[in-house]
């Protein structure tokens, strides 16, 4: 367009230059610089977001507490992470790996929700005979979902006045362009006035707004970061392709608690809820062998048990190799610095490679007591029983000390099973489901000194059941 000025912005600070740079003065990041275009002041001024009508600033006494409309997704996993529901005139992006599953998870969403309220489905990435095939796939029969194969934004508008619907999906965001700029669909510029102009429909309108946003080489959202900031709600869905289960994570909620996650699991039907994770977690848990502890840990309000895998090998380096996977390595080595120096453990001497099943990271202290030991069982070459648990945070002097929600974790340990659980001493006097013998443990030496808990020397081969 005649007139406009290209800068170049930093997408992590949004530092802008005339020039390019390689690494940003600003914030100190390497490559990430994109071209920008600034519209000449006549287009600024056209600009359907400028020559929206003016405000003007009310009291907040005068204002009414508005009552949250939620349309609830029909997916408890997915209305966990949101708080409830999607909420009418809100903003939602959801991010995540290509293939991970996001146009899966709401045409699913769309089969949910579009029997009741009219869903507009825009897609820039697939035909409609795609979106039909999967939807098909799926099992998805919606009377009142539209599909609509569209990049322009103001025709995506148009079509929205045309048939106001009560959610509208676009997939995704980096394929849309507004006409107002003339850089090509995907650039700052482009997802910063695309998404803009949806979410100022959003709210005049009450329509929910779903984005599906891409993400960069690091495995941030693609795009501007204001464009995090513009919206409600960030959602990531992530998990690993090799694994089925899939979590749904908020990074920003302005409407609920940001500790919630969803779990699911990808299935040939597409995804199916895991309201249950820690039975999901333990089902292929080995029995009888060293080196592996349960343990469980609160992710937002639900206690979730999962188990942690320690192999401890002699090395043959001349400095040890230590792996963490889904556990802080810092605070996998301060554990191994502890261990070696209140128990005497020559971790110094052994290979240490730690694994959390299930791809859950662990990133409460209160796993430091199954990490100890996992460690210790590990070392010693000897399992510790398969109905034993064990949660708490590990200071440096080898103390135990509490932490929250330990009630919930008991039961949540008792109901799946666990009849052997170590806890530290300030919160051992809950009262626990009976048959279950709960050790209060006020240091590590006391831990290990739990009756019959390394009794059993591993067997060679992993058994299963039978
Ligand atoms: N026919 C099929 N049978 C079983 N699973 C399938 C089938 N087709 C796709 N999938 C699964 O769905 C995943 C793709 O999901 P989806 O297209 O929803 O991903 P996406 O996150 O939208 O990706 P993109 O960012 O590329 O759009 C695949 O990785 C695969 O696991
Ligand atoms: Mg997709």
């Amino acid at each position: 367009m005649k007139g406009d000025k290209t800068v170049y912005v930093c997408t992590e600070c949004g530092y802008k230059n005339a020039k390019w740079y390689g690494k940003c003065p600003s914030c100190n990041e390497f490559n990430t610089f994109e071209e920008d275009v600034v519209p000449s002041e006549k287009a600024q001024r056209k600009s359907p977001v400028s020559s929206m009508l003016r405000a003007h600033s009310t009291k907040l006494d005068g204002l009414e507490t508005p009552d949250y409309i939620r349309v609830g997704s029909g997916m408890d996993e997915f209305d966990r992470v949101l708080g409830g529901g999607l909420v009418s005139g809100s903003a939602v992006l959801l991010s995540g790996e290509p293939g991970i599953g996001k146009s899966t998870l709401l045409m699913q969403l769309c089969g949910t929700v579009g029997n009741d309220e009219r869903v507009l489905y825009v897609s820039g990435e697939e035909s409609g005979s795609q979106l039909k095939l999967r939807a098909k796939r799926l099992g998805v029969t919606a009377s009142e979902l539209f599909v609509l194969n569209e990049t322009n934004a103001s025709n995506i508008i148009a079509e929205i006045d045309d048939i106001q619907p009560s959610v509208v999906i676009i997939d995704s965001i980096q394929t849309v362009f507004a006409d107002i700029s003339s850089s090509s669909p995907g650039s700052v510029t482009q997802v910063r006035e695309s998404s803009m102009l949806f979410i100022n429909k959003a709210k005049a309108e009450g329509f929910s707004l779903i984005l599906v946003g891409h993400v960069n080489k690091e495995g941030g959202i693609a795009g501007p970061k204001v464009l995090e900031h513009m919206v409600d709600a960030v959602l990531y869905f992530e998990g690993e392709k090799q694994h089925s289960y899939r979590i749904i994570r908020a990074v920003k909620n302005r409407f609920g608690s940001t500790n919630e996650i969803g779990v699911f699991e990808m299935t040939e039907r597409g995804l199916e809820q895991v309201p249950n994770p820690s039975e999901a977690m333990l089902r292929e848990r080995p029995k009888n062998v060293s080196g592996s502890c349960a343990v469980c840990v609160m992710e937002g309000t639900r206690p979730i048990i999962t188990e942690i895998q320690a192999l401890v090998t002699p090395t043959v380096y001349p400095s040890p190799k230590r792996t963490a996977n889904g556990v802080d390595y810092n605070r996998m080595c301060l554990i191994l610095a502890v261990l070696e120096k209140r128990l005497g453990l020559h971790f110094s001497q052994h290979d240490v490679y730690l694994n959390v099943t299930g791809g859950i990271y662990l990133s409460e202290p209160a796993s430091d007591m199954a990490v100890c030991l996992a460690l210790i069982s590990g070392i010693l070459d000897r399992a510790l029983p398969d109905d034993f648990i064990t949660f708490g945070e590990i200071g440096l002097s080898g103390e135990c000390r509490s932490v929250s929600h330990s009630e919930q974790r008991i039961n949540e340990s008792a109901r799946l099973g666990f009849n052997k659980i170590a806890v530290p001493k300030r919160v051992s006097d809950v009262k626990a489901p009976q048959g279950v013998s709960v050790h209060g443990v006020n240091n590590l030496f006391e831990a290990i000194r739990i009756p019959q808990l390394f009794v059993k020397k591993e067997e060679n081969t992993v058994k299963d059941d039978g």
